[in-house]
């Protein structure tokens, strides 16, 4: 792992005590706002730095778009951390990354900065974010019929009740490192991990090779709106408030 961003630096897992410690003498554009109760600030200051000013994920971080994605989920998803559910094993070092920026944070700014986000303007995967090459469709429809609509709705839109969450929204290569997660057991096998299980028992069997996982991601990445009409997210800075003026989440 190698990284640019100091703040990423002192994220790391053992020297993440730093977070809570905002007036050490550490280097001052690095440190988050950690005190701060205001969602806006939380997520510019933590969240922006790996998920992107507008929410929309990286690439090259591993990061899922988080923007618009529904409170419900995100909260089981932060909770699930400290409780040791996900970013327990030190040997998936994104989901550990993660962990360890949770687990900083008090209970109430989880709170306000899961409520922002929710309101972010939900983002449309397209280009290297959607594009798949060697893979059925139809295969993937055909899966993704039988064996996944039951839980995530027949519009990947997710299930609250069942806690399957929307998997629109979301990047292919995100969608496919998770599946592989589950599949191998880094997610979801962890003790009382409920919801996990669900998903390595149907990644267990029913998704019997990475051909299968690849076509029914492409099959997901249809379930978005067309990339046509989708726009690249915009870069900015994260200073400042990017979000000002913005129009709410369109689901
Ligand atoms: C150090 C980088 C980093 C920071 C800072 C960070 N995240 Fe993450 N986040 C990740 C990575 C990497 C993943 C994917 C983990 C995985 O693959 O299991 C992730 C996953 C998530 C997910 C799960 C999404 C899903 O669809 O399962 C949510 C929700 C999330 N982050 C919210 C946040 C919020 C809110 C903040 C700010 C308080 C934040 N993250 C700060 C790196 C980061
Ligand atoms: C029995 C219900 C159920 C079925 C069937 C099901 N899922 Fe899930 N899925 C879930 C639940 C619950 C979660 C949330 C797991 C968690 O909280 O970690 C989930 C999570 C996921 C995630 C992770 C999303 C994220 O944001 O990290 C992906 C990807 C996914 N499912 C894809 C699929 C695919 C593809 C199929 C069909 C092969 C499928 N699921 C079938 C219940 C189900």
């Amino acid at each position: 792992m190698r990284f640019t961003s100091p703040i990423l630096t002192l994220l790391l897992p053992g020297t993440c005590g730093i977070l809570l410690h905002a007036a050490d003498p550490v280097p001052p554009p690095a440190v988050p706002d950690t005190q701060s109760k205001s969602g806006v600030t939380i997520f510019q200051t933590v969240c922006a730095q790996c998920h992107g000013s507008n929410g929309e994920g990286k690439i090259e971080l591993k990061t899922p778009s988080i923007a618009g994605n529904p409170a419900w989920y995100k909260n089981t998803h932060l909770a699930n951390i400290p409780e040791g559910r996900r970013g327990h094993d030190a040997a998936d070092p994104h989901s550990f990354m993660m962990a360890s920026i949770a687990k900083a944070l008090q209970p109430e700014q989880v709170k306000a900065v899961v409520a922002h986000v929710e309101k972010m303007p939900a983002v449309i995967p397209t280009g290297q974010n959607r594009e798949m090459a060697g893979v059925s469709m139809d295969e993937g429809m055909r899966l993704f019929q039988e064996r996944c609509m039951e839980c995530h709705r027949y519009n990947a839109s997710g299930e609250m009740t069942f806690g399957s969450p929307p998997l629109t929204g979301l990047q292919a290569w995100y969608l496919e490192d998770q599946l592989r997660k589950f599949k191998t057991g880094k997610r979801g096998t962890a003790k009382d991990d409920i919801n996990g299980a669900k998903m390595v028992q149907m990644t267990t069997l029913f998704i019997e090779d990475d051909q299968m996982l690849r076509d029914v991601v492409a099959y997901i990445m249809t379930l978005n709106p067309e990339p046509e009409v989708a726009k690249e997210p915009e870069k900015k800075p994260v200073e400042g408030n990017p979000f000002e003026g913005k129009q709410t989440a369109q689901r």
